[in-house]
């Protein structure tokens, strides 16, 4: 394994220049392995990684499983209305419980067919008189979790500070949409090849708009409008203005002012997620990396209440399956040449085109 030091001074060096003098990150940041060993065991080990929308899991015994960085969980609703994040391992002999999505009322381990509760209890353990059992005790263990916004995080480490104040300042942009309110309609999953943190940039930064995406997005989130807003300790985000000359694109809540309705808000959620906030639409990537040069993407899209009728939704999707395939595209043919000898850092655009970027490996400094 490599010294990982030299790069990790790089990055620190990076952060700590002002915007208008702002570098990339070389591309060894996005192809060393070592470096991506380091990162699991500091970065990722320690944040809070969002697994979803909470109106995945409406009612009790909804549950979905995840892997986060070889992680098997179990996030299910129970009777009392709390969603949970178990470790999916079955307690006997540790075979992987629950599989999927689904609604159950209890979970069946499919190897000796021990049965636990909503909430992780043992209920059965057939057959069983090993005296060293505690049955009353025993239960799946529960990782911490927190909801924010109608968003469910999960952390790996008990002793990470609680998330909700690291995104204190976030509160006062997003509020105004009422993102807690907005109804999941669409969830699906991918693996893309490419760095985790490329994806993160790629998303959170308003230079690309009208050259990758000229139909989807350029029309009315074009370039020149981004406009990045001051980041804090748990995120960073811009303002995805669109041109005066093209109506809102839906009301979404009524205390929404015309500004607000008038433009993307995008953010990032340290570590791992990334969101574009509108009116009536809301949608969230959540990456879960798995190698240094892959990541799992699980995507959403939310709506406003009623504003959208089927067709409209079957659009939504539609157009948000198209950007992120042109995304993709773009990262999966940027991630063989960082590797490359040559792949040196180069220069950031202004910060409100690229400043974003500037602030994640701010965080990231701070955090490896
Ligand atoms: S591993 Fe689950 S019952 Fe044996
Ligand atoms: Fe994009």
């Amino acid at each position: 394994m490599t010294d990982t030091k030299p790069l990790i001074d790089t990055i620190r060096a990076a952060a700590a220049l002002p915007y208008e003098k702002a570098v990339t990150l070389p591309g060894a940041a996005y192809s060393d392995e070592a470096l991506f060993a380091h990162e699991r065991n500091t970065v990722l080990a320690k944040g809070w990684h969002c697994l979803g929308r909470c109106d995945e899991v409406p009612e009790a015994g909804d549950f979905f499983t995840a892997d986060l960085l070889g992680e098997p969980l179990l996030i299910v609703r129970g009777d009392d209305g709390a969603i949970r994040v178990l470790s999916n391992l079955c307690r006997h002999r540790l075979m992987p419980l629950a599989e999927g999505r689904g609604t159950a009322d209890k979970f069946v381990c499919s190897y000796h067919a021990w049965s636990y509760a909503r909430d992780g209890a043992l209920r059965s353990a057939p057959r069983m008189k090993n005296t060293a059992l505690e049955t009353d005790t025993c239960r799946l263990p529960a990782y911490r979790s927190e909801e924010w916004r109608g968003f469910l995080y999960v952390t790996l480490d008990d002793n990470a500070p609680p998330l909700a104040d690291a995104l204190a300042d976030l509160e006062g942009i997003i509020a105004p949409y009422h993102t807690q309110d907005f109804r999941v309609i669409h969830s699906t999953e991918e693996v893309w090849r490419c760095n985790w943190k490329c994806l993160v940039e790629n998303f959170m930064e308003g230079y690309h708009l009208s050259v990758v995406h000229p139909v989807t997005l350029h029309g009315y989130t074009p370039s020149a409008l981004s406009r990045k807003f001051e980041g804090g300790s748990g995120f960073t985000g811009y303002h995805a203005n669109y041109p005066q000359s093209i109506p809102p694109r839906g009301a979404g809540h009524s205390g929404l002012n015309e500004e607000e309705r008038h433009r993307s808000t995008l953010f990032c959620v340290y570590p791992c997620q990334v969101v574009s906030q509108a009116a009536n639409l809301l949608a969230s990537l959540y990456l879960k990396p798995l190698a240094v040069d892959a990541v799992r993407v699980k995507w959403t899209l939310s709506v406003w209440q009623d504003e959208f009728d089927e067709a409209a939704i079957a659009e939504r999707i539609a157009l948000w399956e198209e950007v992120n395939r042109e995304d993709r595209e773009k990262l999966e043919r940027l991630q063989p040449g960082l590797a490359s000898s040559r792949a040196d850092a180069g220069s950031l655009a202004p910060a409100d085109y690229e400043g974003t970027i500037h602030d994640f490996h701010g965080y990231l400094a701070q955090h490896m």
